[in-house]
């Protein structure tokens, strides 16, 4: 299969639902307002500020074009960003770069509107990004004191290839933000990868109670506008998990 996050279509939909204005993202007066800034919203609403010292590492897993990557700058001194995609981390890559990219978004059939997603420098510092594969990472990755994966788990073909990697990521003490809506497709997760035969949230609490205490749940809703008279309305399940000291 063909994968579909490098093609131009998701890209102007990935960059306009990160970068994008609540106007253009979401038109309509009686549209949901509170599917807006989810991107930024996975990082300010999950973290735990108050106990990141100086110093702090993060990791973003399947970070697409890179906002929460910026919005974790501004809680932790270096931000890796990892996604499968090539187009995604050029695009992430150019926005680090120069703090803006020019990009279009649909309005419908060929019609397409213009757009510029744009960075504060503050962020872009502290960030790198690089295309990688979340079931198989490099082993010389390191360990953080943040890993967030927002939205990725039910694109993965094996998310169990993750959650034996996870523990040696998020260091003790440290602090996994994850946000999954449980959209399990067979495009890309064979039915016998999905979580659970019933109940994928009681599935991840079972997979993850070994090496991390939940201390936070959320319903997350999300908007992904794919022209204006049509978007995707979604609520994630977010939560963040402690990882335990041994
Ligand atoms: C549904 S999008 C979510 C993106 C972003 N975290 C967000 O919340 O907007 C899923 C992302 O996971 C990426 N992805 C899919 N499979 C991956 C893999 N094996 N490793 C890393 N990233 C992957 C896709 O390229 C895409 O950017």
């Amino acid at each position: 299969m063909k994968n579909p996050y490098e093609s131009s279509q998701l890209l102007g939909e990935y960059l306009l639902f990160h970068y994008g204005s609540k106007e253009d993202l979401m038109p309509w007066i009686s549209g949901p307002s509170n599917g807006i800034d989810f991107p930024l919203r996975t990082v300010s609403e999950l973290i735990d500020p108050t106990t990141l010292g100086m110093g702090t590492h993060a990791l973003d897993l399947g970070c697409a074009v890179g906002r929460s990557t910026f919005e974790l700058a501004s809680h932790c001194s270096k931000v890796k960003g990892i996604d499968y995609s090539a187009s995604f981390i050029d695009a992430a890559n150019a926005l680090a770069e120069k703090g803006e990219l020019p990009y279009q978004f649909r309005e419908e059939g060929d019609l397409f509107k213009e757009a510029v997603a744009v960075v504060p420098s503050n962020q872009r510092r502290k960030v790198e990004f690089e295309v990688g594969d979340a079931c198989s990472l490099n082993p010389a990755l390191g360990y953080f004191d943040v890993v967030h994966a927002a939205n990725l788990l039910c694109r993965l073909p094996d998310p169990n290839l993750l959650f034996k990697r996870l523990p040696e990521l998020v260091k003790p003490g440290g602090q996994l933000l994850l946000t999954t809506p449980f959209t399990w497709l067979e495009e890309f997760t064979p039915r016998k990868n999905w979580l659970g035969s019933g109940d994928s949230e009681e599935e991840l609490g079972r997979i993850l109670s070994p090496d991390f205490e939940l201390e936070e749940k959320r319903e997350m809703p999300f908007v992904i506008r794919e022209h204006r008279r049509k978007f995707q309305y979604s609520v994630s399940l977010g939560t963040r998990w402690r990882r335990l000291q041994s």
